[in-house]
């Protein structure tokens, strides 16, 4: 595709010696309104080196600047140089490379050779699996999947709390008030239901505490009786685990857990000792970080057992010499900021160059109707229960709007559950978001099912007229503002996708396809695409292909279904 804006740098920086390329490209802006042009040049910067007025450089630079065929005219307005693009070069640009490439439209292979970990989802067995960490599952499978399109390498990592004080609790609840079938039967549930019965019970009896903190030590000790209840615990909470997954469309490439590191912190601590990293402090072993404006990172507690921390220092090198990675991120909520600066530090302090190549992704908190989700006690939302709540409303939605529809039952599940997914990748990932029951399933408006129902429109469209779109359409009929509209929204897909990919930021994408959505509405409805003039109905038909592709491809690289009917 034409890139409009080198393009134009390379026209101006012909005409402006005093500036190079790279400046003059970063300087171009997009008219908020067509009749100024679709890019603009301000002039005004200029006014210094050429001692003018910006209007008179405007306008000398106008009379100056030669163009080809794929600038239509240049105009002036005040210090702007106005380009106004060729309409038609524009339309069978950007359509025959979306048509031409189908889903590989916008893909890449900026990414080939590098390797890039994904940290993600990583929820807690024994402790709840809420709509807190639906964020991290979501977010990091659009990563994901936003890397693979660029040609990356990666590898999914559930970095899972298999290990920790709260299995000590677990093997105590478990022994008083658990029961074997129920937990068999749900276990994420029952498990939680007694992890929460234990905080209750301890508070007015504190012994409990001591006995869960001795089943740990068994644990760590390797005492066969507490690690077949711990292994029993861990598998049966990953199998229903995988279920939830298998209903999000996630997949990993590897569930390594913090057990996995029980054998793998002794070289870790072995380097920080023969690097005179380690001091003692109260017989526990840190890393001082005072020089670095951190507390000190914690390796080795009192009584010999190790932390979170001494688990991600050896997950940090597993990954590096297991994958060789070009970036490892870690997707967690904003809390865990000052844990992953203090554990990229300390593999800096030990002098390894890729420390700089680890990367936190943090993302804001989940509150539900306005309140805080609560992990301990009192109001969890477990993330099963919203998916099965998202998708009874979407099945309501189709009984009243459009009982008859054929396969109901699956297209009520990609709705639902694409709202949910829309919904938490709708803005920055740093922001709180607000989960509602009544705006995440709106079918106007900026969700899922807005964006799901466009695209299914799109399809319809295609359905009914039934003819083949190739190359052979006429571009001159795509000139209208309306539909130039929709082209520009596409034109800049793949710059959203790049965007995307630098920062980690799904939203973008959402963002994208919820405007490439808004215009082709608005071109759905002034124009009508099935008509008598084959020529006219060839040209607006690429469009609906072209729109169609783009919403398909916006919706798989954020992890949602694109059904073809709704
Ligand atoms: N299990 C942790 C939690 O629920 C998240 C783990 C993130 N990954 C990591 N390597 N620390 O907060």
């Amino acid at each position: 595709m034409i890139n409009y804006k080198e393009k134009i740098a390379k026209i101006l920086s012909d005409n402006i010696e005093e500036m190079d390329e790279t400046e003059l490209l970063n300087m171009i802006e997009i008219p908020p309104n067509s009749n100024m042009g679709d890019f603009a040049f301000p002039c005004f910067s200029l006014a210094n080196i050429f001692r003018k007025a910006p209007n008179m450089i405007a306008q000398e630079l106008k009379e100056k600047i030669v163009i080809d065929d794929t600038i239509d005219r240049i105009g002036t307005s005040g210090g702007y140089l106005n380009f106004f693009i060729d309409r038609k070069t524009f339309a069978s640009n950007v359509l025959n490379e979306v048509i031409s490439k189908k889903e590989k439209f916008a893909s890449s292979s900026i990414g080939e050779g590098k390797t890039i970990c994904i940290d993600f989802s990583a929820p807690n067995v024994a402790k709840p699996f809420h709509v807190g960490h639906l964020r991290s599952t979501v977010i990091g499978n659009s990563i994901y999947k936003i890397n693979e399109f660029l040609g990356y390498n990666c590898v999914g990592i559930n970095h899972l709390g298999d290990w920790g004080t709260q299995f000590g609790k677990i093997i105590v609840a478990y022994y008083s008030w658990g029961n074997k079938e129920e937990i068999e039967k749900s276990p994420i549930s029952s498990l939680l239901a007694l992890y929460v019965k234990f905080h209750d019970e301890a508070e007015v009896n504190p012994e409990l505490e001591d006995e869960a903190r001795d089943w740990f030590v068994k644990m760590e000790n390797g005492d066969v009786e507490a690690l077949s209840l711990w292994k029993w615990f861990s598998a049966e909470t990953i199998k229903e685990l995988k279920k939830v997954y298998k209903r999000l469309g996630i997949e990993f490439d590897y569930y390594t857990g913090e057990s996995f590191y029980n054998d793998k912190m002794g070289v870790v601590t072995e380097e920080l000792t023969s690097k005179g990293l380690l001091t003692e402090n109260k017989g526990a072993l840190i890393v001082d970080l005072d020089d670095h404006d951190m507390p000190p990172c914690l390796v080795q507690k009192t009584d010999g057992s190790t932390l979170y921390a001494t688990r991600d220092l050896a997950a940090a090198f597993y990954r590096k010499n297991t994958f060789d990675f070009y970036k490892s991120l870690y997707v967690t909520d904003y809390s865990q900021r000052l844990h992953f600066a203090q554990v990229f530090k300390v593999i800096e302090l030990m002098g390894h160059s890729w420390a700089g190549d680890n990367i936190h992704v943090p993302f804001g908190r989940v509150t539900h109707e306005g309140k805080r989700i609560q992990t301990r006690k009192g109001t969890v939302v477990l993330l099963d229960d919203v998916l099965k709540g998202a998708v009874e409303r979407v099945k309501e939605i189709i009984e009243e709007k459009n009982p008859n529809l054929e396969s109901k039952e699956s297209i009520a599940e990609d709705v639902g559950i694409g709202a949910v997914i829309f919904n938490d990748l709708s803005n920055s990932r740093i922001k709180d978001v607000s989960f509602s029951w009544d705006t995440a399933f709106k079918f106007d408006g900026e969700t899922g099912p807005y964006v799901q129902y466009t695209h299914a429109r799109a399809c319809s469209v295609l359905r009914r007229a039934d003819v083949q779109i190739d190359l052979d359409y006429n571009p001159e009929l795509l000139i209208d503002d309306v539909t130039v509209e929709v082209l520009k929204e596409i034109y800049e897909f793949p710059n959203a996708i790049k965007d995307a990919q630098i920062k980690s930021e799904p939203s973008i994408v959402t963002r994208r396809i919820i405007d490439v959505a808004q215009a082709f509405n608005r071109f759905y409805n002034e124009h009508q695409i099935i008509v008598e003039d084959e020529e006219v109905k060839k040209a607006r038909l690429a469009v609906v292909l072209a729109t169609k592709q783009v919403l398909s491809t916006g919706l798989y690289l954020l992890g949602i279904k694109a059904p073809e009917r709704m």
